[in-house]
């Protein structure tokens, strides 16, 4: 089928290549140019392992283009999904929807035959209902349909979360094309036993946002644990351990640490909590302001941990901080805890260095003042104290000993619990978490 994919950024790029690799023709439509450029030559932007493979088949085969005109994208196909961004208002808690608006406004005038529109951005409740409405007013004598098709990729295992999906969600308007050409598009998942689960716009836009705020609660849930088990000399692992055996439980997401970031979780919560107030449901979610707060706890707990490490003061101390974006398999640096930390202990009179596998660019960006090493045993050369702050795989396999011949002093934080405790301990290191 041909496609057309609004958006090339962490979604729409990977949703573009993977719709591509089902075998569809597809377009997609970027507004910066230095993205369009790059992925126009078949290399993506940003780190997302077997993206730049995928992509690079795609592009060479002619399967997967690149523009960035509407008037190209109204043209070359009838069926669309937009995969801009969402991001939190500034100064406020709910979602800015000024870039979904304006893919709408920009292609439904364009539209010379009948379209249906998948949204993927994630969006407050009642966006799909809202835009359908402005894009029957702005269409030219076409039918115009929207729905809504939530993506739950992960950053790190976006091919595999889009391929091989836990389930697909669609909303969609009664009477409408949308749930016949989306089985037409998700056929092979589909055929592969995929759960399909169709429902109406608003269950669709509340089935993401229920399920980003049922992971942050778990993460926070934790998070709050492992304070009381601070309190009372208990171990935080084993009770996650012992708790996460337990089948209604589960093990996941139950990892005590610095605690959720990223282009997602965070600005998801709010933006509930922003919608549920406007519908008149504050009350519903006012959980979920304990859950940031506990989450934002995490990272301040993190500099006065670090403070106390260091003797009671950064004035003048060396830190070195080994990640930097929000998690591992990703350079996303969107309200990453690390940075944030990094930020905090800088402000504090300490000298940071920043080492992260993938993360460098972006962290530079973000955060210029900081300094940067080229691998995490030259970030650690005389520092004071050490902490892992994203769980890469490569500081899980540090060598402690070798670590310790460049620090000054041999203290860690694990603000990941990722190290192996006694390994480190038995290097001559005071281990904290
Ligand atoms: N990143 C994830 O892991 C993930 C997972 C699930 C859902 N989401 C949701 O997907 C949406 C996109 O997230 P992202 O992480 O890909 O963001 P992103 O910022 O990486 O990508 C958005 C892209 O859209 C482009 N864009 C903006 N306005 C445009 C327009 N009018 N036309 C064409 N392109 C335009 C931007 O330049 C950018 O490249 C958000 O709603 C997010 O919450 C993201």
């Amino acid at each position: 089928m041909r496609m057309v994919v609004l958006g090339l950024g962490y979604l729409g790029a990977t949703h573009a290549a993977c719709m591509a690799e089902l075998g569809h023709e597809v377009l997609g439509i970027e507004v910066v140019a230095d993205k369009r450029e790059l992925l126009a030559k078949g290399e993506v932007p940003f780190y997302e392992p077997g993206l730049p493979e995928l992509l690079e088949r795609h592009i060479t085969s002619g399967q997967l283009r690149v523009s960035g005109s509407y008037s190209e994208a109204a043209e070359f196909a009838d069926v669309f999904f937009v995969a801009v961004g969402t991001p939190q208002k500034k100064g406020e808690y709910s979602a800015d929807l000024k870039y979904v608006d304006a893919a709408i406004d920009e292609l439904v005038p364009l539209l010379s035959r009948d379209a249906v529109i998948f949204g993927k951005s994630t969006v407050p409740v009642g966006t799909a209902q809202r835009l359908s409405e402005r894009a029957h007013a702005l269409a030219d004598e076409v039918d115009v349909e929207i729905a809504w098709n939530p993506e739950f990729l992960r950053e790190g295992y976006a091919i595999k979360d889009t391929l091989h999906p836990d389930r697909l969600v669609l909303g969609a308007f009664e009477g409408g094309r949308a749930e016949r050409i989306a089985r037409e598009i998700y056929q092979t998942m589909l055929n592969d036993g995929t759960p399909f689960i169709v429902t109406d716009p608003p269950s669709a836009e509340l089935v993401k946002t229920s399920a980003n705020a049922f992971l942050a609660t778990k993460i926070s849930f934790i998070n709050a644990i492992a304070e009381v088990c601070d309190a009372a000399g208990a171990d935080i692992g084993a009770v996650a351990d012992a708790i996460g055996y337990d089948a209604r439980i589960g093990r996941k997401f139950l990892n005590a640490g610095l605690g959720f970031g990223g282009g997602c979780l965070p600005k998801d919560i709010r933006a509930f909590m922003a919608r549920a107030g406007e519908l008149g449901a504050a009350e519903a979610l006012s959980f979920l302001r304990e859950v940031d707060n506990v989450n934002m706890r995490r990272r301040t707990r993190m500099v006065e941990l670090t403070r106390e490490v260091c003797g009671g003061s950064l004035l003048g101390a060396r830190i070195a901080i080994l990640g930097s974006a929000f998690k591992p398999e990703s350079d996303d640096v969107r309200d990453s805890p690390a940075l944030n930390v990094a930020g905090q202990i800088q402000l504090q009179g300490a000298s940071v260095t920043v080492y992260d596998p993938k993360a460098m660019e972006n962290s530079r960006r973000l955060f210029p003042t900081l300094d940067y090493a080229p691998s995490a045993l030259e970030a650690c050369e005389n520092a004071d104290a050490v902490l892992v702050l994203t769980e890469w795989p490569e500081f899980v396999t540090l060598d402690p000993r070798q670590v310790a011949e460049t620090t000054r002093k041999r203290n860690v934080i694990d603000g990941r619990m990722c190290l192996d405790a006694d390994e480190w301990s038995r290097a001559g290191w005071t281990y904290r978490v």
